[in-house]
């Protein structure tokens, strides 16, 4: 049987191509050598939400005299905490698996290969099958990239976020290598749990791909929790568990962390021998396509954003390009929001002060919010907004306070659709609520 739509990968960009696809009646044949659900479910953005959200009931539970409750001989327990990750990841996988086959999906578990391809079909070789479709997408994914720095390979000190988030132990104290975002919410995990960590990051600040009031705001906040934050900073060698920096001095860990960014898997592409690739990443075009005719590729594989959400969308456009749907999508990239689960969380959408001329910026405090006044004691939070001086449109947003990640979509829609300072007064918001603070940041700008 020829499919209309093989898939190879079935993590977020994966699952929503091939629902997408079987939606509108077509045969879809998608190829899994794990679990489905990939990065984000399994060894990402699921477990470690779960085990931050254990993490933070601790913490808020030993800082709790600030709301006027005391909590007496608070303990945690971790491998009760790694439990109910599992079930979690369970649950979830288990609905993705049940979504797809509503929808009469074929899932193939194995690790699929490429065998050729014309300009019309695509073979491709999984457990000792083989099978025929119209139209590749490829949504591989990527993997945790390991510098080479001298004695870190195959160090049993050395662990990737993947490792981390599967010990059944916690570390006795730990050594994250890159302050990015892996790197800050390993950090927040490990520092509410009371294990001392150090932050070795090689730019001038940690979060350095964002925009610099989130970096200026937290840097001092988890360095009063302890958090030793090296910025500017190299590890030239790690010997067992001990990282020598490039200032010469030695730092010791039980654990070192590698959080220094993650690459495209590949593997299983090799007959695609005219596939453009840069950096490592399959070359894409606005609708997901590749350089190869029916070759469509999705996810962290393109190396374009490499987030959860960003795969669906791109999956999105990349299945209604296939299915020649109208209107023609495209993906705002302007538009991509992005959170980071810090503590307090941090969340933004579009440029950053100073990435574009003609443009400035406005900052609130977030306690202009009386919900967040009465719910973040101790916290000042911001709400920075990136405005286009002449027409007044909304460029970008950047949030600090909690609980940002929940009401970042409506500054995301505000960027999306290019919404003017008075057409966001338009918009009338719920009272009391933190997500008011944009209101207010757009009332301050006159
Ligand atoms: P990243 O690119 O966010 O951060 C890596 C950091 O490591 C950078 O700041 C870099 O300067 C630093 N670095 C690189 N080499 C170094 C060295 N030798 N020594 C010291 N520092 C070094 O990459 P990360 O944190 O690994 O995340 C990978 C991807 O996963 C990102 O695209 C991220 O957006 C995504 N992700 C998203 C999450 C979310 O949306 N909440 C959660 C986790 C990951």
């Amino acid at each position: 049987m020829a499919y209309f739509l093989a898939i190879i990968g079935g993590g977020p960009a994966g699952y929503t191509a091939a629902e997408q696809a079987s939606k509108a009646g077509k045969d879809v044949v998608l190829f899994e050598q794990n679990a489905l659900g990939g990065t984000c479910l399994n060894v990402g953005c699921i477990p470690t939400k779960s085990l931050l959200y254990g993490a933070k009931q601790y913490y808020n539970a030993t800082h709790a005299q600030r709301y006027g409750v005391t909590a007496e001989n608070v303990s945690y327990d971790f491998s009760a905490m790694q439990r109910r990750k599992t079930i979690v990841v369970r649950k979830l996988v288990a609905g993705i698996r049940q979504r797809l086959q509503n929808e009469h999906c074929t899932i193939v578990s194995g690790a699929a290969t490429v065998v050729s391809r014309t300009d019309t079909s695509v073979t491709i070789q999984c457990s000792g099958q083989t099978y025929e479709a119209e139209n590749l997408l490829i949504c591989t994914g990527s993997s945790s990239f390991i510098p080479p720095i001298p004695g870190i390979q195959d160090n049993p000190a050395v662990w990737d976020s993947t490792v981390a988030l599967d010990s059944k132990e916690l570390p006795a104290s730990v050594i994250i290598i890159g302050g990015g975002v892996i790197g800050m919410e390993f950090a927040t995990l490990y520092n509410a749990l009371g294990i001392p960590v150090t932050i070795i990051e090689a730019l001038p600040r940690i979060l350095a791909t964002l925009d610099e009031c989130i970096s200026d705001y937290l840097t001092p906040v988890y360095t009063k929790r302890g958090v030793d934050i090296r910025t500017s900073t190299k590890v030239t060698a790690v010997e067992d568990n001990t990282v020598i920096l490039d200032s010469g001095e030695q730092l010791q860990a039980d654990k070192i962390l590698v959080c220094v960014g993650r690459r495209a898997n590949i593997q299983g592409l090799e007959a695609l021998t005219d596939l453009e690739y840069n950096r490592g990443a399959i070359v894409v075009d606005d609708f997901m396509r590749t350089n190869l005719k029916n070759i469509y590729a999705a996810g962290d594989v393109t190396g374009k954003i490499m987030l959860a959400h960003v795969a669906s969308r791109q999956a999105e456009v990349a299945v209604g390009r296939m299915l020649k749907q109208i209107p023609v999508q495209r993906i705002a990239y302007n538009a991509i929001p992005s959170v980071v689960y810090t503590y307090p969380e941090v969340a933004s959408v579009g440029i950053s002060e100073g990435a574009l001329e003609g443009c400035e910026a406005h900052t609130l405090p977030m306690t202009y919010s009386g919900r967040f006044v009465a719910e973040n004691e101790g916290e000042t939070g911001l709400c920075k907004l990136v405005v286009n001086t002449k027409s007044q449109a909304i460029m970008g947003v950047h949030l600090v306070g909690n609980p940002s990640s929940e009401f970042i979509a409506a500054a995301s829609f505000a960027v999306r659709m290019g919404y003017t300072l008075p057409e966001f007064r338009q918009v009338v918001f719920p009272h009391p609520t933190v997500a008011e603070i944009l209101r207010e940041t757009v009332n301050e700008i006159q």
